[in-house]
C-alpha cells in the first residue's frame, strides 16, 4: 500500500502523483488533503501517513508540502519513519538503496509532476541494498529512536 498526504503547497502536485500512481497499478490511499485549502498545515497530514506507515513494513508513504521539509521534520518525529527530502534522481535512488525510505518527501514549489513522477519510481523500483554498512547506520537511528 502506497499512502500519499498533502497541504496545500502540495496539493496540485498530490493529486497529479497519485492518478499517475492508480494508473500505474499501484493501490494507492489518500489521506489528504481533500481540497485546496490554504490555512491547513502540514504536520497534521505528515503525523496522519506516518502513523499508517508504522504500522505496515510493506507500506510506503509519499508527503508533499511546498518545499518537502516541513513534511520531512514532522513525519521524522514517529518512531519507525524513515522519511527523506527527494529532489533529483540521485536522492531518489539513494532513498531507496542506502536508506530504506519508507516515506519520501517532495516540494510541490519545487519540483513539477513530470520531475516527481520520475523521483517516486527510482524510489519504488530500486530495493534496499541490505549491505552492513546501511544495516549498521540506521540500526543506529532505531536505537536512539528507543532509548
Ligand atoms: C506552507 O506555506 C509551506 O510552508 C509548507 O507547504 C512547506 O513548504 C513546509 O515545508
Amino acid at each position: 500500500m502506497l499512502y500519499i498526504a498533502a497541504d496545500h503547497g502540495g496539493y496540485p502536485l498530490k493529486e497529479e502523483l497519485k492518478h499517475f500512481l492508480i494508473e500505474g497499478g499501484y493501490e494507492v490511499a489518500d489521506l489528504g488533503a481533500e481540497e485546496l485549502d490554504l490555512a491547513d498545515d502540514y504536520p497534521d497530514y505528515a503525523f496522519k501517513l506516518a502513523e499508517q506507515v508504522v504500522q505496515d513494513e510493506e507500506a510506503g508513504g509519499i508527503l508533499i508540502c511546498g518545499t518537502g521539509q516541513g513534511m520531512c521534520m514532522a513525519a521524522n518525529k514517529v518512531a519507525g519513519i524513515r522519511a527523506v527530502l527527494v529532489h533529483n534522481d540521485f536522492t531518489a535512488k539513494d532513498a531507496a538503496d542506502h536508506l530504506n525510505a519508507n516515506v519520501i518527501c517532495l516540494g510541490g514549489r519545487v519540483t513539477n509532476a513530470e520531475m516527481a513522477k520520475k523521483f517516486v519510481k527510482i524510489w519504488l523500483d530500486t530495493e534496499f541494498s541490505e549491505d552492513e554498512r546501511h544495516v549498521r547506520r540506521l540500526r543506529k537511528i532505531e536505537e536512539m529512536e528507543e532509548s
